[in-house]
């Protein structure tokens, strides 16, 4: 397969095009020549090699297909008592330390077959395509046991080798929430030195929670170490509800991001910039829990490259729309809107090992030698992309060269 496409503007995300007066390095009357399931070559389509045979999208946007590096897709059950009692007033923890909350949901998967699972995360993953997504972490941490756990690795990975849907980067979110009963050190301890070892081969990243109400620093650096030891990448939960060092702990380690962050200090924040630790940002969960955003200011000034992503789950974040993230990201949290889009392209793949040096693929950015991941937007300016509040306009959504989304 070889076919250009061409668009009043292509939108590259590709860093060494990227100027002052254009972060996005934008190809106005540009194209993206594909070959099968590579980009082939970027450019004015003045330039644009002429055999090459050419589908024109008249008024339309083409960017990099949307990364969205921050989820827990893989649940079953539904979380609607709970939120209906949460907007009445009702706390999230409170609710979480009697049993509900992520024990809850937990319940929901020990119930749930491996192919219920795969089926659930795989309809989600398609509704995520057709918004224009391309890329999608995707973590364990529901489980609990490894039995669980195991289940909702191997639902990750059935779905992760259908090529229609969206690259799926696999995490085993190692500390979630202590199951009940558990012993909390034997807990740790054979999550660091039996699951992470085990799951490996499930997985890229290994991530746990580091909160007042589920894990500590050294609770989440044992797991970390672990993870790296096995060759995975570290991404840890911090700051969500309270800073209790976990941000810290991520710039002390170079992890590959710190999600969440809400509850930061200016001292940490620098820190983290000077680690490259990539700070995910999550303002659906902010929104729907209520919670001041981050220090975006400070993150900013430190240097941290910022992400944005959905956290898609069922309780802090019930939703599947990266879009409404990115929304969200620009009215409630004030990054701009090439800031917010870097964060859901380049920078997301970034966080994910899939894009600079030494990463294992390149996506994110639309230059030559990389994954053909791209969207067509019905959109008269990419800026555009910030506005439709969740329902973004993809007319033509392509992962690796292949189609797996259209309006
Ligand atoms: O990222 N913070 C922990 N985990 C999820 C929420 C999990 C849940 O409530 O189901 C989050 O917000
Ligand atoms: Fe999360």
């Amino acid at each position: 397969m070889r076919e250009a496409h061409a668009a009043p503007r292509v939108v590259t995300c590709d860093p060494l095009r990227a100027t002052p007066g254009d972060p996005l390095g934008v190809f106005e009357n540009g194209a993206v020549l594909v070959e099968d399931a590579r980009i082939a070559w970027v450019g004015p389509q003045a330039d644009l090699p002429h055999d090459a045979p050419l589908i024109f999208h008249p008024g339309a946007v083409v960017t990099p297909g949307l990364v969205d590096a921050h989820t827990h897709a893989c649940w079953a059950g539904s979380r609607h008592a709970e939120y209906a009692l949460r907007m009445g007033g009702g706390d999230y923890e409170a609710i979480a330390r009697s049993g509900g909350g992520i024990l809850s949901t937990q319940r929901a998967i020990a119930s749930a077959t491996l192919a219920e699972l795969a089926d659930g995360l795989r309809a989600r993953l398609g509704r995520m395509a057709r918004l224009g997504v391309t890329c999608v972490e995707v973590k364990s941490g529901y489980g609990l046991t490894p039995e669980l756990e195991e289940r909702q690795l191997l639902a990750i990975a059935l779905v992760a080798s259908d090529l229609t849907l969206p690259r799926v980067v696999p995490t085993f979110l190692a500390l979630h929430a202590l199951p009940p009963g558990a012993d909390r050190n034997a807990y740790v301890e054979r999550a660091a030195k039996e699951l992470v070892p085990r799951f490996a081969g499930l997985s890229e990243f290994v991530d746990a929670y580091v909160e007042r109400d589920a894990f500590g620093v050294e609770e989440a650096r044992a797991v970390g170490l672990a993870g790296r030891a096995a060759g995975l990448g570290v991404r840890l939960h911090v700051g969500q509800f309270a800073d209790v060092g976990g941000a810290e702990l991520c710039a002390e380690l170079g992890t590959a991001s710190a999600d969440h962050l809400e509850h930061v200090s200016p001292e940490d924040a620098a820190k983290l910039g000077a680690a490259g630790t990539h700070a995910v940002l999550l303002p659906v969960a902010s929104f729907t829990l209520g919670h001041a955003p981050p220090p975006v200011a400070a993150l900013r000034a430190a240097g941290v490259p910022l992400v944005v992503a959905s956290d898609s789950n069922p309780g802090t974040a019930p939703t599947e729309s990266l879009p409404l993230a990115i929304a969200l990201a620009v009215r409630t949290y004030g990054l701009t809107p090439a800031e917010t889009l870097l964060g859901v392209t380049r920078v997301a793949a970034a966080s994910l090992h899939l894009f600079g040096p030494g990463a294992r693929e390149a996506r994110g950015a639309l230059v030559a030698g990389a994954s053909a991941d791209l969207v067509v937007w019905d959109l008269p300016h990419e800026l555009a992309l910030v506005q439709p509040w969740g329902v973004a306009r993809a007319r033509v959504v392509m992962r690796d060269g292949r189609v797996i989304g259209r309006d």
